[in-house]
């Protein structure tokens, strides 16, 4: 027995419940309805190469929630279906999250590394080459046009089929203190090229895997800062929100498109972001970027939002699913308008 809760089958569960609806107008008083359905949830294939994808026995919806009945075979199967891809671009892949998002993707994938520190980009070349394994990297400033048009070229060249838009900024302090230049350029790297990024790219991605029969992937690193407004961070956490935003509902807009996507919402994490940022203090409990970026290559194709963090995780959690749920159920009606 499988208790669907998470955001990953939100839609999945909107599209039953339709189906729910019909049924139980002729299905007999007292009796749940019975029946078989293929695998489908966003995120995962209708059907599988290697192993036939296993079959729904039947469902129950008591109150909220639905009850989902799976062979023995289902947890194997989900776990069979982690996804490997070919070639990534990673955008920041000079530090931090960025860095780890490199360390964590298997040797098979080729590895297109963006930021503007070279040589730390060479050195991740280095530490990460194989005797096959294709690794290019690329120096480019996202605050200006010529940065984002590279970064596009290359991507196109590499033929990506997962984008992690990783790269970001923001200064701490008071709005009132913070240089002009410093709040240009958080909303230059986290809203402006992390939409042309993906709004040049997407074509390719989804053209690929069509081609290819597979699925290309997205991750948008946002932040858990992305749901609450933040005092001494108020431009990077209101860029964080477009983020989300952005993330989520091209989740919900792309869900019939052979690709999965994911906002990546951490809280505090260890890497040079607070430094840079400005802020000199302690941040007790700060996660390792390794974790990060593994959960977050786990998560995808199961769940549109992924907030990880000891304390706000959990609480936060809820509130996306919610918001995927929202908009799920947005997308319908805008599909129809539109
Ligand atoms: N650390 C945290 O607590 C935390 C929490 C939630 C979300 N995040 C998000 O996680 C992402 C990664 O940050 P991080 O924590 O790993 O910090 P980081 O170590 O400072 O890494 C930031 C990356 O962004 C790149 N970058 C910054 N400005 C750029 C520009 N103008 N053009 C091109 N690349 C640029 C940097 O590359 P170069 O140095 O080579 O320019 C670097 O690789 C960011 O989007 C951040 O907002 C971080």
């Amino acid at each position: 027995m499988v208790h669907i809760d998470s955001d990953a089958n939100v839609s999945w569960i909107i599209r039953i419940a339709g189906v729910i609806a019909r049924q139980y107008s002729s299905a007999p008083a007292g009796r749940s309805p019975c029946f078989h359905m293929p695998w489908s949830a966003p995120g995962m294939p209708l059907g599988c190469p290697e192993e036939a994808p296993p079959s729904i026995s039947y469902f129950h919806v008591i109150r909220d929630h639905a009850l989902v009945c799976l062979p023995a075979n289902a947890a194997a199967y989900v776990r069979h279906m982690t996804r490997t891809y070919k070639a990534a671009l990673i955008t920041g892949a000079s530090s931090g999250i960025g860095a780890a998002f490199t360390r964590a993707l298997p040797e098979t994938t080729a590895l297109l590394l963006t930021g503007r520190n070279r040589n730390a980009l060479d050195a991740q070349r280095q530490a990460l080459t194989t005797d096959h394994r294709r690794i290019e990297c690329l120096d480019a400033d996202l605050t200006i046009m010529e940065g984002i048009e590279a970064v596009v070229s290359a991507a196109e060249d590499f033929g990506i089929d997962l984008l992690i838009a990783n790269a970001g900024v923001g200064p701490f302090g008071p709005f009132l203190q913070a240089p002009e230049q410093a709040l240009r350029d958080t909303i230059a790297v986290n809203v402006m090229a992390t939409t042309l990024l993906v709004r040049r790219l997407l074509p390719g991605l989804l053209a690929r895997a069509r081609v290819q029969n597979s699925r290309a992937a997205l991750i948008v690193v946002a932040s858990s800062a992305a749901f609450v407004p933040v005092p001494n961070l108020a431009v990077y956490a209101a860029s964080k929100a477009f983020d989300l935003s952005l993330t989520e509902a091209l989740a919900a807009e792309l869900v019939s498109e052979p690709i999965d996507v994911l906002a990546l919402c951490p809280t505090a994490t260890r890497s040079r972001f607070a430094e840079r940022s400005g802020y000199h203090g302690g941040v007790p409990g700060a996660q390792d970027p390794g974790y990060v970026a593994r959960a977050a290559l786990a998560a995808l194709g199961r769940r549109r939002t992924l907030v990880l963090g000891a304390v706000s995780g959990p609480a936060l959690s809820v509130v996306a699913v919610a918001r995927a749920a929202s908009a799920q159920a947005i997308s319908l009606i805008t599909c129809r308008l539109g």
